[in-house]
């Protein structure tokens, strides 16, 4: 896609992003849907170029690049392999951003540099069997004991979960305050007490580990601790302002690689003595898709360029992941349509886009949640 909306840096990752995702991951994306196996190859190849720790300052071993062009990246990942987009956000937006963001020297030079080259894979989390649309109700708790905390808990779709060697964890330390009692604290994964609980079945981004974590005793050293207590709640909900507009760009990535498919398939199908697409039916389904896809990114790209700029974009982050997110979905659904049979089967990619679409319209929060922050926020500026 040509545009005049970017500058040279982030043309030039749009490409080298778009390469390899041609190249390098889409060979690869059907094969790990199908066995439900951690692309751990490619997240490796990524690594090595600098995309597991993109917006990270170069001094902490990050490639130092600002967020759209992240958000371009992402959109190229996923339009070959949802599931290595997935990946790459959860260990991108949620697990280096929060440390990136709110971590003091210590912290960022203790993890940002071994998540930022790859050594380390990083996860977020937040939810719980018990909480997930509302995040303040975690009873996952951290009780100070001198020096340590010690959490107890189980946390749930976690991606990345069974993975990562990192966490940002979230716990109560004190309930009575619900969310301005809630703390983050960065957790090594490999410390007595973690284990790896139930690992999904998914009907998408099958080639993700989305598992639980649960905590038993598990002590950690004060340092820890993100910020101060009780500010937890405002890390998360921070955090995710600026995760949901990398699943906005994931789902720009699959309603784009949906509408390609729909596009070539049609130009090739022939029904009534001509390919499908010279009918008015398929033209009007097109013609829909990629208007959708095109209001869609340019939703997406005005909240990563609100973030750049460092003005709030709270509201522009949900607005974006709600509109990609319905979109993902119903351009995926057309073209499963325009496929007719051979869309129902795993002969053609439109199947798989169909079922990881879905994902988007639910994780980090979901389409309704969504709509909670876009009312909220507006009427903040009628107030
Ligand atoms: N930025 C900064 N502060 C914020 C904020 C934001 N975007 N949103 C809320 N806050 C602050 C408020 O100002 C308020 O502060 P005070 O206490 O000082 O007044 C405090 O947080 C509480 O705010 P609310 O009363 O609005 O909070 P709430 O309990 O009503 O919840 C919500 C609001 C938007 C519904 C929130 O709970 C939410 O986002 N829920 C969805 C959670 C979610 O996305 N979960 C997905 C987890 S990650 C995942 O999917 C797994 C994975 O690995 C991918």
């Amino acid at each position: 896609m040509k545009t005049n909306i970017l500058n040279e840096e982030q043309l030039m990752i749009m490409s080298l992003a778009g390469d390899f995702s041609k190249n390098e991951i889409l060979p690869l994306a059907s094969a790990h849907d199908t066995n439900s196996t951690f692309p751990r190859k490619t997240i490796d190849k990524l690594a090595e170029l600098g995309f597991l720790g993109h917006y990270i300052p170069q001094e902490y071993g990050g490639s130092g690049l600002d967020f759209l062009s992240y958000i371009i990246a992402i959109e190229k990942i996923s339009s070959a392999c949802a599931s290595t987009g997935t990946i790459v956000m959860a260990h991108n937006s949620l697990a280096c951003s929060p440390i990136n963001e709110f971590g003091n020297d210590n912290q960022k030079n203790k993890f940002l540099s071994e998540l930022a080259s790859g050594k380390n894979i990083g996860c977020f989390a937040l939810s719980e069997p018990e909480s997930g649309s509302d995040a303040a109700s975690i009873n996952t708790t951290a009780v100070k004991d001198g020096k340590e905390y010690i959490l107890n808990g189980t946390k749930c779709w976690v991606t990345n979960g069974a993975e990562a060697e990192v966490a940002i964890v979230f716990a109560s330390t004190d309930k009575s305050k619900k969310s301005r009692g809630i703390s983050a604290f960065i957790v090594d994964l490999n410390t007595p007490g973690i284990s790896v609980g139930k690992s999904e079945k998914k009907l998408g981004i099958k080639a993700t580990s989305t598992t639980q974590l649960i905590f038993e005793e598990v002590r950690i050293p004060e340092c820890s601790l993100l910020v101060g207590q009780g500010e937890g709640f405002k890390i998360a909900m921070k955090t995710l302002d600026a995760g949901r507009i990398a699943v906005a760009s994931q789902a720009v990535g699959i309603a784009q690689a949906a509408l390609d498919a729909s596009v070539e398939y049609s130009r090739e199908r022939k029904t009534f003595g001509s390919p499908i697409f010279d009918h008015q039916g398929i033209q009007f389904m097109i013609a829909e898709m990629a208007t959708k896809v095109e209001a869609a990114r340019l939703l997406t790209w005005q909240a990563a360029g609100l973030k750049d700029k460092g003005v709030k974009f709270t509201k522009q982050s949900a607005m974006a992941k709600l509109f990609a997110a319905e979109t993902a979905m119903s351009v995926t659904t057309k073209a499963v349509q325009i496929h007719g049979g051979n869309g129902y089967t795993t002969d053609y990619p439109v199947e798989r886009y169909f079922r990881d679409a879905k994902i988007t319209e639910i994780y980090e929060g979901t389409s309704e949640i969504q709509k909670i922050v876009i009312a909220k926020q507006t009427l903040n500026e009628y107030l």
